[in-house]
């Protein structure tokens, strides 16, 4: 393969799209019966990673797992499935959505029980930042949540922006404040 087939300047979401199929077992639940949702962050994170791998054919690293809904619970002998793509692509960073769904293995049903966005950082093998190939929205869907990345790069900015300054006021009345004896 050449360096352009490996390497190109863009790719399509389409591309990018992957799925991961679990059965949850008794070790992955609570006392109730309930899938952890712990565990259930592990199997977002993983999916979320496929995806950027597939964007980014680098190593990577989870920035962010900065907004999560879990909309229902899942229960114990339920299949889950999990799918991902990238949203959209920055200079080293890409968001990735990850959509979850449980499945009654006796009746089929499916449910909407959690949706997820996250943040990988393309790296090499020596942790240096790698820049990753730009995204190309082509459906209605993929435009959407393409635009709305965007808007939530800049939530998160704002709000990290506003953590280190709370951070910095904290650490500035702590130097200030006499010593306990
Ligand atoms: C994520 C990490 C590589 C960012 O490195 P950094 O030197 O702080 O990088 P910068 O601030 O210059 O940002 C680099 C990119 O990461 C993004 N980024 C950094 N921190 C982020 C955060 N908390 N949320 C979202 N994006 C973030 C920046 O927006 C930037 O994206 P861009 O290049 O597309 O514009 C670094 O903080 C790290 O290695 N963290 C530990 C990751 C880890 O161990 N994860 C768990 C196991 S995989």
């Amino acid at each position: 393969m050449s360096p352009a087939e490996t390497n190109p300047a863009a790719r399509t979401v389409a591309s990018t799209q992957s799925e991961m199929t679990e059965i949850i077992l008794p070790n992955d639940t609570n006392t109730l019966g309930n899938l952890l949702g712990g565990r259930l962050m592990h199997f977002i994170d993983l999916t979320g990673a496929m995806a950027a791998y597939r964007h980014s054919r680098t190593y990577i690293v989870t920035a962010a797992m900065d907004h999560i809904d879990f909309i229902r619970p899942v229960r114990l002998g339920d299949l889950l499935t999990l799918k991902s793509s990238v949203n959209r692509a920055f200079t080293t960073s890409m968001e990735v959505g990850v959509k979850v769904w449980s499945e009654n293995t006796q009746t089929g049903k499916l449910l909407h029980v959690a949706s997820a966005y996250l943040v990988f950082v393309a790296i090499d093998k020596e942790g240096c930042r790698q820049k990753v190939p730009q995204l190309i929205p082509e459906t209605p869907n993929e435009i959407r949540r393409h635009a709305d990345a965007l808007l939530r790069r800049e939530h998160r900015e704002a709000e990290q922006a506003r953590r280190k300054e709370a951070r910095l006021a904290t650490a500035t009345q702590e130097d200030a404040a006499p010593i306990n004896p």
